[in-house]
């Protein structure tokens, strides 16, 4: 598709006492890394959240892959490609890396969750992203850095075509940052 895979035109958005945003418009292109900046208060979670479905906007209109849409749920946003990822990460830090990625979505040999099925699809997805995290290590041994990690996969594991994050460098080691600018250029090439 050659036209910008999101438009966003005119989006208003208010909370009692403040105006958050007003009269926004931006595009973004698949394979396209856009950054927002602003100072604290500038709206820039506020538009996250309403392109992510957790928000509903004032005013405005949304245009994914051609066509109007109107954000209603998190979940409803995922399933049409548009996922985010959090700055506090969400993670269960008792359960493994597999474990969050698939959670409620778990494959099942018959009536019973297959463990080997989670850890080798897992692994795959990880391998795909040149990722390299052990499946089944606990999320609370990990570096916030490789949590983030686990969230990026679990956001592309829905096959996310849109990757909102907010503030993702916030909590990393400069180190940490070369890693994550890595994979978003793996995700560029990609057209996410
Ligand atoms: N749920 C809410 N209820 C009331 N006011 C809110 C709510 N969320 C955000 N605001 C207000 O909207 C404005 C924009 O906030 P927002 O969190 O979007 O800014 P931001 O650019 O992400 O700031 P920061 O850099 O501090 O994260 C602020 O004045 C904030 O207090
Ligand atoms: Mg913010």
């Amino acid at each position: 598709m050659s036209g910008p895979i999101l438009r966003v035109e005119g989006i208003s958005k208010g909370f009692p006492g403040v105006q958050a945003l007003k009269d926004v418009h931006l595009e973004v292109r698949a394979g396209e890394v856009l950054v927002l900046v602003g100072e604290n208060g500038a709206g820039k979670s506020t538009l996250m959240k309403i392109l992510s479905g957790i928000y509903t906007k004032d005013e405005g209109t949304i245009t994914f892959e051609g066509q109007e849409v109107e954000l209603t749920s998190p979940l409803q946003a995922q399933e049409l490609g548009i996922t985010i990822i959090h700055q506090e990460l969400n993670l269960m830090p008792d359960l493994t890396v597999a474990q969050n990625i698939y959670v409620g979505r778990e494959p099942t040999t018959g009536p019973f969750l297959s463990e080997r099925k989670l850890n080798r699809q897992t692994a795959e997805l990880l391998q795909r992203l040149d990722i390299h995290l052990d499946p089944r290590q606990r999320v609370g041994e990990l570096t916030v850095a490789e949590q983030q990690m686990v969230e990026i996969a679990k956001a592309l594991s829905f096959n996310a075509k849109i990757l909102i994050m907010d503030e993702p460098t916030s909590a990393l080691t400069d180190s940490e940052v070369e890693t994550l600018f890595v994979l978003i250029e793996q995700l560029k090439a990609r057209g996410t």
